[in-house]
């Protein structure tokens, strides 16, 4: 959930400044950014998205749609249009480790979105290629996610992390429970 306050684009383009700074294989820089924040382009995008979603959610089969009903997971993505600003990044297939390279890209991006007091969430599409075409974009670009950002207007806590000790091996691997 994000206010509808409006934030500073300045900032959104400062993260891709930091993003772009990741390693990426052969230094291919594979990635795009497209900045949306037009509320046209926005509702565009949300039917365009939700017409999937619907589509994704009628052939679901029933445990995962237990699942997702549990979750409050629905075909509906109002964020794509209360957020104040959209990123749709978008990485060039035709280069090796394209998404790897990405989305290594999209960790710098959002540790430097905390950094500036914004909020976002990874939102990857269902059916991301009928996506990428509503928004006139070509192959070899796969539409890799979606960031609505914002400021938070949502007050549950940070969902819980396990300790890193139960992701570290040393020397042998060790099965964890
Ligand atoms: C690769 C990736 C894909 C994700 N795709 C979705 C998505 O399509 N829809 C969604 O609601 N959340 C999605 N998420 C968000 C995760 O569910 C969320 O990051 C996780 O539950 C931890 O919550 P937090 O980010 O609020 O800490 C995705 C996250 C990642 C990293």
């Amino acid at each position: 959930m994000f206010a509808s306050t409006p934030i500073n684009l300045e900032d959104v383009l400062h993260c891709i400044g930091v993003a772009v700074q990741a390693p990426s294989g052969a230094n291919k820089q594979p990635w795009q950014f497209m900045v949306i924040d037009d509320a046209r382009v926005k509702e565009k995008l949300r039917a365009k998205c939700e017409e999937q979603e619907k589509r994704f959610h009628e052939t679901a089969g029933t445990s995962f749609k237990q699942w997702l009903e549990s979750k409050r997971i629905t075909w509906r993505k109002p964020f794509l249009t209360e957020a104040p600003v959209l990123l749709a990044v978008f990485s060039n297939q035709a280069m090796p480790y394209a998404t790897e390279s990405t989305w290594l890209a999209i960790g710098y991006f959002l540790l430097a979105l905390e950094e500036k007091s914004l909020s976002t969430m990874t939102y990857t599409p269902s059916y991301p290629e009928k996506v990428r075409a509503a928004l006139d974009v070509d192959e070899p670009y796969k539409l890799e996610t979606i960031f609505p950002i914002g400021f938070s207007a949502d007050s549950s806590p940070k969902a819980h992390r396990h300790p890193a000790e139960s992701f570290i091996h040393k020397n042998v691997w060790k099965t964890k429970s």
